[in-house]
């Protein structure tokens, strides 16, 4: 359990910031709820306490013997402002010290998270845009707002990031100070990423597939890190149940077939590539036209041929500049046979880097936590053990492959 401040300043988006307080609260974190006065006229003090079941206030004379402006900032772990609203970010970008979130952002040491979120002309003034600067250059992670419908008739960059982004966004720099610095800096920042993920489904007739146990998670976590430092992502997703991140383009794909034409025909020009795909190995050589029904007690047989290995086929045609990025999902007995394994694909597949997953147990699929080794081509470089939530593992993916270009 860690101690989470939420900062709220006064925007409408200010009522999305209740979701984002359960979301903290439901994963086991302590949160205290730090509104400015003007949050107040959107969401009142009794929701914020009854939410986090603390005293809520945004002045710093409120229980003044706590000496809170002080103690809040220096014991926080994480603080996660939303919205940051225009006036919130230049009076933290000046250094003004005039209510108590103001005071709770000068005291703090640990990562600082704000997800900024006003009207589209106030968010491109050159004014509010220095002041994101400065923010990003003293490390604090400014999260772009999301585009779409604002508060009036209007639409355009301005919304707050779903909740969920800025959770998972927040979470992830939670305890992990490279993460917080990779995020502030924008180190993807004129670079192009390409991702795949979800599990594919191979028609048997128009109602069955062959499909596997692939949440898209992973994939996800990954368009959601590149994304928020600076690139530019294009994600094609194989049935996904879950939205695509703010900001990220989507391809929606259905087979192996769609995967392979699609990720091939977008890879060139791409600077990293990732197949995080679940993609079928085998389909039906001829699925039905209509649904196959039951002829009496006989069973069923179905004739599959292979798929296209489309992440070979990336690797196939990528140049010296492009950074391709597998999964390998293996069951091992022990950890000398997964790198076994996963150099003897790596080296099938012909890509740069390798993600190891121990799949053994099925313990992968789905879950929000995951624990991988990433290994290099060339056998150059030491295995890079990562682990936690998907989206720290996929910090530490992005890490890595912006080496390897590096490199
Ligand atoms: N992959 C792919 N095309 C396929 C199958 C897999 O591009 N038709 C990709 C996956 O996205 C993953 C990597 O290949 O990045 C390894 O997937 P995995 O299922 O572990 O390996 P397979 O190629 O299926 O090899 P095997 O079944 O022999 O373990």
């Amino acid at each position: 359990m860690s101690r989470i401040v939420l900062g709220v300043a006064g925007g409408i988006a200010a009522y999305k910031s209740c979701l984002l307080l359960r979301l903290f609260a439901e994963s086991g974190h302590n949160v205290s709820v730090v509104p400015t006065r003007n949050a107040l006229n959107f969401v009142g003090p009794a929701t914020w306490e009854a939410l986090s079941g603390k005293p809520v206030s945004e002045n710093v004379w409120a229980r003044s013997w706590e000496v809170p402006h002080v103690g809040l900032g220096r014991s926080a772990e994480l603080i996660v402002v939303a919205p940051a609203t225009a006036d919130l970010l230049a009076r933290a970008a000046c250094g003004r010290a005039d209510d108590l979130l103001t005071n709770v952002l000068l005291t703090a040491s640990c990562p600082i998270v704000m997800a900024a979120s006003m009207h589209s002309e106030m968010w491109l003034n050159p004014a509010t845009q220095h002041n994101v600067e400065l923010l990003r250059g003293r490390g604090i992670v400014v999260m772009d707002p999301a585009v779409g419908r604002l508060t009036g008739p209007d639409s355009g960059p301005g919304r707050m990031p779903d909740p969920e982004d800025i959770a998972a966004l927040a979470l992830s720099a939670l305890g992990v100070p490279s993460v917080a610095a990779a995020l502030a800096a924008r180190d993807y920042a004129g670079l192009k990423v390409l991702i795949s993920a979800g599990g594919t489904h191979e028609a048997i007739d128009p109602v069955r597939f062959l499909g596997n146990a692939s949440s898209g998670k992973m994939g996800l976590a990954l368009a959601r890190a590149a994304r928020q430092r600076g690139a530019e992502v294009k994600l094609v997703g194989a049935n996904l149940s879950l939205p695509a991140p703010a900001g990220v383009e989507l391809a929606p794909v259905v087979s192996t077939a769609d995967l392979a034409k699609e990720m091939l025909g977008s890879a060139p020009g791409a600077d990293v590539v990732v197949m995080a795909a679940a993609p079928a190995d085998f389909t039906p050589v001829a699925p039905s036209a209509g649904k196959v029904k039951k002829t009496g007690d006989a069973g069923l047989t179905l004739e599959l041929r292979q798929t296209v290995d489309v992440l070979a086929a990336l690797a196939a045609q990528a140049d010296a500049g492009q950074v391709v990025v597998g999964f390998a999902a293996e069951t091992a007995s022990d950890s000398g046979e997964l790198l076994a394994l996963g150099r003897a694909k790596l080296a099938r597949k012909g890509c740069r880097l390798l993600v190891l997953n121990d799949v053994s147990g099925g313990q992968v699929f789905g879950a929000d936590e995951n624990s991988v080794l990433i290994i290099a081509a060339g056998n150059t470089v030491e295995p890079v053990a990562a682990q936690g939530s998907k989206d720290q593992v996929a910090h530490a993916i992005l890490d890595q492959a912006l080496a390897r270009r590096a490199g």
